[in-house]
């Protein structure tokens, strides 16, 4: 039977050593939360990597690996610690995602590590080919691979190839500053279907195809050698059902345990009668405008101080990158901002930020998308934003306002959302005041609609139109070489 092979940098579990013992947890992000649900229900395997180098495990290690993986339909590419210091926080991080971000100012364009990129690349590409068989498709995903397509199309010209980008594609001007342009395009060329977040994305990617490669473009399509390679946009949708119903069963009267986490907050919710929750969840990273969210949040407590001692802010960030120095200098000041803004407001019996900096269970991250009042997700630069249709799916009672930044990906599709600009902390100050005045009424009529558009655009429907328009790509060229 043909299968999907999905390939990704990161499993949709990471592989730790803790005491010298194997601890699996689930990945973090995107990509790995969104794929787990599509590839759990289908009928191929991922290729990543497991979260250790090659130089942390032993034999027995590696065998124990394997086993687990397996259970998981995943299989590991082994990677070094060099590989993973030039490519992964090297090239991968440095490098293709600031600049993707528009940061130029944290991008580094290392030589070495280019050539670090390329050799991984490669080695993705030997563990693809060694698992891949004719009639197969291969699911491409990510800025960390963009030169596998091509990788895998030369040694097997006839398998469907499909590539999506979960970044944005940032614009001409910003693309070609990039030194090695040209290889980079070459390298997603070799999928027959490629696919980003946005027609914006999609539209700045079509725009360095044609002033980079001078390729003719018809419409969505690119004569490339003697193939078309297509182009599309998918916006990306969460697997609906499973938050929803978690968080109704969460919601319901028969759950007699409640966590630790759920008991403090609803002790804040019954501390005054107008007792707001603020909820912000993201990974620590300098895209997702941190720093601004809890400048604009002193901001907003300074200009309406009649919410003192009401209105929380929690700020769940997960660790992330931790040894790439721009992540470790957003820590320190995300740290004292916390610090400053809590030593200035709190009073005995409030603190108006609470600031967990770990990752949890999904379980606790029911708890808190179902208690809070308002999610304030407020990123610079973001190709999508999960969390903001997370919080939305988890609403069973379609109360609670969702605050977007218009720079995510996900805001072309949330319109219901209150939009906002991440920079401009008058108008955020405002909107924090009008979300926690909104009318329940309004709250559900917003609610109701994105709910309904997310539930028909799950992330099962987004996998099952990407998967159907690469296969149509195939279907075309049959047709043409049958003529
Ligand atoms: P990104 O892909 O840039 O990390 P997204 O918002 O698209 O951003 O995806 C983040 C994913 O990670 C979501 O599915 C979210 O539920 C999960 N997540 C974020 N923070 C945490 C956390 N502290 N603990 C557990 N899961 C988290
Ligand atoms: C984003 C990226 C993913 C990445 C994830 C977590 O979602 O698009 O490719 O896996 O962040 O980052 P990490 O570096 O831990 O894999």
């Amino acid at each position: 039977m043909n299968k999907t092979i999905i390939v990704s940098n990161r499993l949709p579990l990471q592989v730790k050593l803790e005491d010298s013992k194997l601890e699996i947890k689930p990945s973090i992000g995107g990509l790995a939360t969104g794929m787990k649900s599509v590839h759990a229900e289908g009928n191929g395997i991922w290729i990543g990597w497991s979260g250790l180098t090659e130089e942390e495990l032993t034999p027995k290690l590696k065998k124990e690996i394997k086993k687990e993986v397996t259970k998981e339909k995943c299989v590991t590419v082994p990677l070094t610690t060099e590989d993973i210091d030039n490519f992964y926080l090297g090239f991968s991080n440095k490098t293709l995602w600031p600049l993707f971000h528009y940061f130029m100012e944290y991008t580094s364009f290392e030589s070495s590590e280019w050539e670090s990129y390329k050799e991984v690349n490669q080695k993705f590409a030997d563990a693809v080919l060694e698992n891949v068989n004719d009639g197969d498709t291969v699911w491409v995903h990510d800025y960390q691979l963009l030169l596998l397509p091509k990788l895998i199309r030369d040694k097997k010209p006839n398998i469907s190839i499909g590539f999506f980008l979960h970044i944005p594609f940032p614009s001409f001007e910003i693309f070609r500053t990039f030194p090695w342009r040209e290889e980079l395009l070459e390298g997603m060329l070799g999928a027959d279907l490629i696919g980003f977040h946005t027609y914006d994305y999609e539209r700045h990617f079509l725009s360095s195809i044609k002033r980079i490669l001078r390729l003719d473009v018809n419409f969505n399509n690119i004569d490339y050698l003697d193939r078309t390679v297509k182009v599309d946009s998918f916006p990306m949708g969460i697997d609906y059902d499973k938050f929803y119903k978690a968080a109704l069963a969460n919601n319901s009267q028969l759950k007699k345990e409640r966590t630790e986490l759920q008991r403090r907050l609803d002790e804040h919710i019954k501390s005054a009668s107008d007792a707001k929750i603020i909820l912000s969840i993201d990974r620590l990273d300098y895209t997702k405008g941190i720093p601004n969210r809890l400048k604009a949040f002193e901001y907003f407590l300074n200009k309406y101080p009649q919410f003192k001692e009401k209105v929380r802010l929690i700020l769940l960030a997960v660790p992330s990158r931790s040894n790439v120095p721009q992540y470790q200098k957003l820590k320190r000041d995300t740290d004292e901002l916390v610090g400053r803004i809590n030593g200035e407001f709190s009073t005995v019996s409030w603190t108006p930020i609470w600031y967990f900096y770990r990752s949890m269970p999904f379980e606790n991250l029911i708890d808190l998308y179902t208690t809070s009042d308002i999610a304030l997700i407020t990123p610079v630069r973001d190709g999508m934003n999960l969390v903001a249709k997370e919080y939305v799916a988890t609403r069973t009672n379609q109360d609670g306002v969702l605050i977007l930044s218009e720079m995510t990906g996900a805001s072309k599709e949330m319109n219901e959302a209150l939009l906002i600009n991440p920079n401009n902390f008058d108008q955020l100050a405002d909107t924090i005041k009008q979300a926690i005045e909104m009318p329940l009424e309004e709250q559900q009529n917003r609610i109701k609609i994105l709910q309904q558009r997310l539930e028909r655009y799950s992330v099962e429907k987004w996998a099952e139109e990407f998967l159907k328009a690469l296969d149509s790509t195939k279907n075309k060229e049959d047709i043409f070489i049958s003529k």
